[in-house]
Order: C-alpha cells, then structure tokens, then sequence
C-alpha cells in the first residue's frame, strides 16, 4: 500500500526519537485508563479530491466530524498534496489524523464513503457518454470501497447523483438504506436562501423542500414551504393576498439555474456542496434523525413505480436512511415527481 501519510511514530526510528522526547516531557500517570474499547470512532473517506471532495473534506475537519479521515484520487501528487496541505492546519484544527492513498487500502473500516470523483465533461461530449464514463469509473471505486468498509453508509456526490447513486447500489451489495445521494440537499438550501431572500428573514427559520432529480426535472414543494411556522401558500390564500405564481416559478428557475450560474462565473461548485454534504455526514453519524431532502431507492413512496434513486424527505441517522416523510403534496406535485421519475429512469435505462 502507498500510503502517503506520515507513518506512525512506531515504524519510524526518528519518530522513536521523538518517542523518547515525549517520554520525557511528559509523565506518565500509573494506573491511567487504557484508550476506551466502546468509544465511538468515526472515520470518514472521500474519494475525488477535486474541488468539491477537497470542500467536503475542509468542513468535515472544521466541524470535528471525525477522529480519522481518508483520501483516495488516481492522481498520487495532486493527493499528497492535498493531504500535505490539510495536515499543516492541524495546529488550528480539532484532532483529525489525516491520511491518504491511491490504494483503498487507506479506507478500510470507513464508518462514512463519500464519493466526488468523476470525469469531466470533453467539449461536443454527449451527457449519456460522461455517464458512461463516470459508470465506468464507479466500478473501479465502489467494490473496493465495499470490500474494505463493509458496514460504512455509501454517500454519492458525483453527477448526475440520482442515476450513479443507483449505480453505486447495484455495484455495493449494500443495503438501500446504507446507500444515498446527496440529491437535492443542495438544491434546497438554494430553495431556501432565495424563499429568505424574498422575505428578508433567516434561511434557516424557512423550511422548503426541493425533491425529484437533483437537475432540471426537480420539484418544488410550495405547498409545503413554511417560515418560522407558518405555511406560506395557505397564509397567503387565508389573508387574501395576492402573489403571482410566475414568481414562485421563477424562484424555482433560480434555483435550478444556479449551479450553472456559478459554474459559468468560476468554472465549478465547491462551498455550499462542501457544508451540504458535511450536514449530510453530521446527520448519519451523529445520529441526528433530521429530515434531508437526498436521493434515496424511491420505488413505492408517491406512487412511483420504477426502481430510481430520486430525492425525498428522509430521516438520516447512523443506520442511513431510516424512513421516509410523507409530506402532504399537492396532485400536481405528485404528478411532477412521477414525472422526474421517468426522466431518471429513461436515462438509466440507456446504460447496460
Ligand atoms: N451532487 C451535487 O450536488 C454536486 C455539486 C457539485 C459537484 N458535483 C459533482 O461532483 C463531481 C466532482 O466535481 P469537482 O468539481 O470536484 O471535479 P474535479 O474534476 O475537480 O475533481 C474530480 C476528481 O476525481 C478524481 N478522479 C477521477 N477518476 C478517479 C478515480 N478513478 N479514482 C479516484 N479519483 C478519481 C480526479 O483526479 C479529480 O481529482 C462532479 O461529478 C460534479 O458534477 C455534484
């Protein structure tokens, strides 16, 4: 294995050197508890250290997610580097013991895989033939990943999340609940910075859900926006206050066109993806049982019929996914989520 972190002290004579020092600088107490067998550990592996797997891997440490985290690229410098970089914070950072490896080896007993690698776009490139690049890249990373963190919740960042979150399922062997995109998690923090935006209050006192495909065909869910309590639509219709739907429309476009928005003024997404999917990762293993909007297996919830990871309402806590919320949606919506069913589907259908 080519492990490229700092070996531990053990396995280097002059680490036993500073062995030694710290022998004498420190006395030991007799008797003191030996390390705690039951102690929860966490560690989390990010495989892609891009743009957006180095945004992750930043958050995770600044919010003292885990005790050890794991990096994986098939470009060993560029790997080193980052791992170099990220461990020169340490004197600023909660304890995280950092390590990096173009072998999976580095991932194994992983509690958390978070998987951001993929390929770029080529100029005049189909989007099914990226697909089918990042598929294939998929069945390089997941077995291995699977083989060496058995019982770790899989986490698919990677574009486009609903079709390669299915992938990676079908290439895991892992139970659907250990297996989730990030979905819309994003695309609802968008929702609600410009619902908050509108109305001049907190985003996060506005609770709005964006489900369906995280892309174009995502949905909307007006019907169950609130803020601070208060369901917004209703409230308007009870006061008889006029809003136009065009801007509810239009709110929705917003969201929907930022990614692009951003990629067009600075070439990628990084900071939000970043605090997104380290709430995600808060979530499952600090057992929150919060309620995300994340792609999960949604064969059978809202009436949809086909074996597609779409993003719904989901309870996450540290077995996964653990249930399903059963928001009350308009017929419209339903029927627009269906539709963004079909559209994932036709496009999963296209691959072997
Ligand atoms: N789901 C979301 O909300 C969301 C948001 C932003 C970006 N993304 C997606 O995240 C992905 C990464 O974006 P980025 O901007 O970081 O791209 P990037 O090109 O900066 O990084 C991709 C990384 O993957 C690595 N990689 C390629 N093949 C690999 C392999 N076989 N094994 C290990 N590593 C490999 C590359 O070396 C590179 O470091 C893209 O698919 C992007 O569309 C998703």
């Amino acid at each position: 294995m080519e492990e490229t972190s700092l070996p531990r002290p053990s396995s280097s004579s002059s680490l036993n050197i500073g062995l030694d020092i710290a022998h004498a600088f420190f006395k030991p107490i007799q008797g003191s508890a030996p390390p705690s067998t039951t102690k929860r550990h966490n560690k989390i592996t990010v495989v892609g250290v891009g743009n957006v797997g180095m945004a992750i891997a930043q958050t995770i440490l600044t919010q003292d997610l885990a005790d050890e985290l794991a990096l994986v690229d098939a470009k060993a410098d560029k790997l080193r580097g980052e791992m170099l970089d990220l461990q020169h914070a340490a004197a600023f950072l909660p304890r995280t013991r950092i390590l990096a490896s173009v072998d999976y080896q580095v991932t194994a007993g992983s509690d958390l895989c978070i998987v951001t690698a993929g390929a770029r776009q080529i100029p005049g490139e189909s989007r099914l033939n990226l697909l089918q690049r990042n598929v294939a890249l998929f069945s390089k990373i997941v077995p291995d990943l699977a083989k060496m963190s058995p019982d770790a919740i899989l986490l698919v960042v990677s574009n486009p999340v609903d079709v390669l979150t299915h992938v990676a399922w079908k290439l895991s062997g892992f139970p659907s609940n250990r297996v989730i995109g990030s979905g819309t998690n994003l695309d609802s923090s968008r929702f609600r910075f410009l619902v908050a935006d509108h109305l001049d209050v907190n985003a996060q006192d506005v609770q709005a859900y964006i489900v369906g495909e995280h892309g174009d065909s995502s949905v909307a869910l007006w019907s169950s926006i609130s803020v601070g309590g208060v369901p917004v639509l209703s409230f308007l219709e009870k006061q008889e206050i006029a809003y136009e739907k065009q801007t509810l429309e239009n709110i929705h476009r917003a969201v929907v066109d930022s990614a692009y928005e951003v990629i067009n003024l600075k070439g990628y997404t990084s900071w939000a993806i970043g605090y997104s999917v380290a709430n995600l990762a808060r979530s499952l293993l600090r057992d929150q049982r919060r309620i995300h909007p994340v792609s999960v297996l949604a064969k059978g919830f809202y009436g949809i019929e086909q074996e597609v990871f779409l993003s719904l309402p989901a309870q996450l806590g540290r077995g996964g996914v653990l249930s399903v919320a059963n928001v009350n949606m308009t017929e419209e919506e339903v029927q627009a989520l269906r539709r963004s069913a079909e559209t994932i589907f036709q496009v999963q259908s296209q691959l072997n």
